[in-house]
């Protein structure tokens, strides 16, 4: 008689060879039909598994949690986890991880292509051409905003922060930022970053990206009233979390031209989109791809099986998962 396998769930289509390498370990209710599971399916594959390979739209709640007595660990495919809720999982002893460092490069290059694409209204001359609009040359047609030279706002200062601050070095931009602490001396210095209030990055940044971790406390960090402190031509990059920014009150800034223009990767709602976002022309839009590299999005998939396997005791880093999001949780566990 052969033992039996711990049985875990991954929650979306993932590389075929990283479940794989999970059922070399486990018996895997994969979902490589990619079904999107609701609260009510999430809930009932989880039934009797141990742990989970989940995706940042899996929100994983203490309900959720409470009707789970079996489940071990959450491995979250994402270095976001405001899908998790953290405080209700370390209290139940299950250990959470995410996919830090993997992704903070092809993420910063992303977040400066959505910059570049905004300033310079890349997707809307896109769409002025394939619409047979372009007749002639004109000086003011389309004319955007100078990225080179210009002052680059980062608000929340992180990895991906830190990687868009070495990015701006070779566009010769002054680089402010805020965060909730202040970077030591050596790493400001390293980024040619200065450290400034909310409130003078929101008058002083040409372009204002937003790296932060979405929260209770960066709920519409960005609503109305802070985009009102900015300037009329500056622009706006959504890099983290849909909810960070006020997408009504953007769009309603947008139309106004109280602001120059906006991109964002990321929605409040999504995959739903304010139908205002979809009317203005002055914003740059894409379906949540910043860290959508082929091999950005293996290494995730990789991390977070490493992740999963290690904090189900098994494979060769067993009981030290590597990026652990509730460190409390192993400790308890020694
Ligand atoms: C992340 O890793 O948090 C990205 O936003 C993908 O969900």
């Amino acid at each position: 008689m052969t033992d039996m396998k711990p049985s875990i769930l991954v929650t979306r289509a993932i590389f075929p060879d990283v479940i794989e390498r999970l059922a070399q370990y486990f018996d895997v209710d994969d979902n490589q039909e990619d079904l999107v599971l609701d609260s009510g399916a999430l809930r009932e594959r989880l039934a009797g598994k141990v742990g989970v390979l989940a995706n940042a739209a899996d929100r994983i709640d203490g309900e959720l949690v409470g009707a789970l007595p079996q489940l071990r660990a959450v491995c979250n495919m994402a270095v976001g986890y405001n899908n998790l809720d953290l405080p209700a999982l370390t209290a139940a002893g299950i250990v959470a991880t995410n996919t830090p460092d993997v992704l903070t490069e092809t993420t910063a290059d992303f977040g400066w292509a959505l910059l570049m694409a905004t300033a310079r209204r890349v997707t809307e001359g896109e769409h002025y051409l394939r619409a047979g609009k372009w007749e002639r040359w004109s000086y003011d047609m389309l004319v955007g905003m100078d990225v080179q030279g210009s002052t680059l706002g980062i608000l929340g200062m992180g990895r991906i922060g830190q990687g868009l601050a070495r990015r701006a070095a070779g566009f010769d931009m002054q680089v402010l930022y805020h965060n909730r602490s202040q970077l030591p001396d050596d790493v400001e210095r390293s980024l040619n970053a200065r450290y400034v209030s909310k409130a003078e990055l929101l008058q002083q940044s040409d372009h204002l990206i937003l790296v932060l971790p979405y929260s209770v406390e960066s709920h519409h960090a960005i609503g109305a009233a802070e985009i009102a402190q900015m300037k009329p031509t500056a622009t706006l990059i959504n890099l983290a979390r849909g909810g960070i920014v006020d997408d009504a009150a953007l769009a309603a800034a947008l139309r106004a031209r109280k602001i120059f223009a906006a991109g964002l990767d990321v929605f409040e709602g999504e995959p739903s989109v304010h139908p205002d976002l979809l009317t203005v022309p002055n914003v740059v839009l894409t379906p949540h791809i910043a860290s959508a590299s082929e091999k950005t999005r293996r290494a995730m998939a990789n991390l977070a099986a490493d992740n999963l396997i290690a904090a189900l005791d098994v494979g060769p880093q067993a009981g030290k998962p590597p990026t652990v999001v509730n460190p409390e949780v192993m400790a308890r566990r020694r």
